[in-house]
């Protein structure tokens, strides 16, 4: 058996057909009717009016924190549990970010610690210029709450959809909160671009501002003049054609996605000490990964010991995003919190989830668990 990957790309002819259009058409640099058609198509999946086509979703979130007006010597709050690009955003526009433990119950961030982050900083006299909340492993925060906390101190809610495309919390799409959400078409996410990334918005002038910003801020003039810095963040016509195929199947893939979970939920939910990420009441999660915490004491094995046995078969499963706060280079950053996000890496385990798993891998996949070394199972 070839090795199992976490969660590789899935193309299909759709994409195919559509990125030989774009080719045959000449149209390879970052703008044309594959870009401006991703765009409106994307922009009706998610309901939200605006959406503008980028590299990353890394450059997505550098210009909604720009686009805010996010500068040197400012704090943006967001989650700890998340990937680097989060914070690393955070550190292009200057700012400094400041970490908010999770709830155990979504492993997304904490709404009542961020209340109480927002009134000490109030307190002091200081607002966050921004609050980036993250939907993780595709499932939304508690983003009706966390809303409500942001509106009270009148800070502005970026939403970093990247991980949970096609999610829903409270009748809403993932993305659709805050004044500006994001998206990211890399290669493991839940439909790619091989790379790219999406800034949606109901204002559509904050969409505006991100194709400008995103094309070197180019003023309107015949020559090239320029009254402020710009940034090479627009998607290539090419990838934007892949994006329209991968649209089309999305609902398969969330289907496909949330039957892995159900399926290892009934394989291995009976195990002690092996629990998995739970789903929230207030919305619908695609489970882009499957995750589970792994208590050793219970289990008789470690997370680490699952992993490595998975590995040596093969099977690529990865530990639970190590905390922000827990980066050297982000020790110095302010915490609020921190145990809960600290203990999800140290027992969390990601397990294959792909789109295009197969029943047999799965299979495969839920038996070599079963057998890791010390397991209760085997022994
Ligand atoms: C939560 C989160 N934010 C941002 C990103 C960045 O997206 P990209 O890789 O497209 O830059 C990712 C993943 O890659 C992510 O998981």
């Amino acid at each position: 058996m070839p090795r199992i990957y976490l969660s590789p790309p899935h193309m299909g002819p759709h994409e195919r057909e559509l990125l030989l259009d774009a080719f045959d058409s000449n149209w390879v640099a970052p703008l044309g009717p594959h870009v401006d058609a991703f765009e409106r198509e994307f922009a009706a999946k998610v309901g939200v009016p605006h959406a503008a086509a980028l590299s990353s979703g890394t450059a997505a979130l550098h210009l909604a924190l720009v686009i805010l007006g996010v500068k040197p010597g400012d704090e943006v709050v967001t989650s700890t549990l998340t990937f680097a690009a989060t914070a690393n955003a955070i550190r292009y526009a200057g700012a400094v970010p400041v970490f908010i433990d999770c709830d155990e119950a979504t492993w997304n961030m904490d709404p009542c610690l961020l209340s109480e982050e927002l009134e000490a900083c109030a307190r002091r006299g200081k607002l966050p210029a921004a609050v980036v909340a993250v939907d993780l492993y595709g499932q939304c925060a508690d983003l009706e709450r966390i809303s409500e906390v942001c509106a009270r101190y009148d800070v502005p809610l970026v939403e970093d959809a990247a991980e949970a495309l096609g999610a829903t919390c409270g009748g809403r799409s993932a993305g659709a909160y805050g004044v500006m959400g994001i998206f990211s078409f890399n290669g493991n996410k839940i439909i790619t671009t091989s790379g790219g990334g999406m800034l949606v918005s109901q204002e559509k002038g904050y969409v505006e501002r991100a194709r400008f910003l995103a094309t070197q801020a180019r003023d309107a003039a015949p020559h090239y003049q320029h009254s402020t810095i710009g940034f090479n963040y627009r998607l290539s016509n090419l990838l934007a054609a892949v994006g329209r195929g991968q649209l089309r199947v999305l609902e398969s893939r969330v289907e496909r996605r949330r039957a892995h979970n159900a399926f290892y939920r009934r394989s291995l939910g009976e195990l002690p000490g092996l629990t998995f990420m739970p789903e929230a009441q207030y919305g619908r999660s695609t489970f882009w990964l499957t995750c589970v915490q792994v208590e050793e004491r219970q289990f008789g094995a470690t997370r680490e010991d699952v992993r490595v046995h998975l590995d040596r078969r093969d099977i690529e499963a990865r530990p639970v995003w190590k905390p922000m706060h827990l980066q050297p280079i982000f020790a110095g950053c302010r915490i609020r919190g921190g145990a809960v996000a600290a203990r999800l890496f140290d027992t969390g385990l990601c397990l294959p989830s792909g789109s295009s798993l197969t029943d047999a891998q799965r299979d495969f996949v839920v038996h070599s668990v079963r057998c890791t070394p010390g397991c209760v199972a085997v022994t």
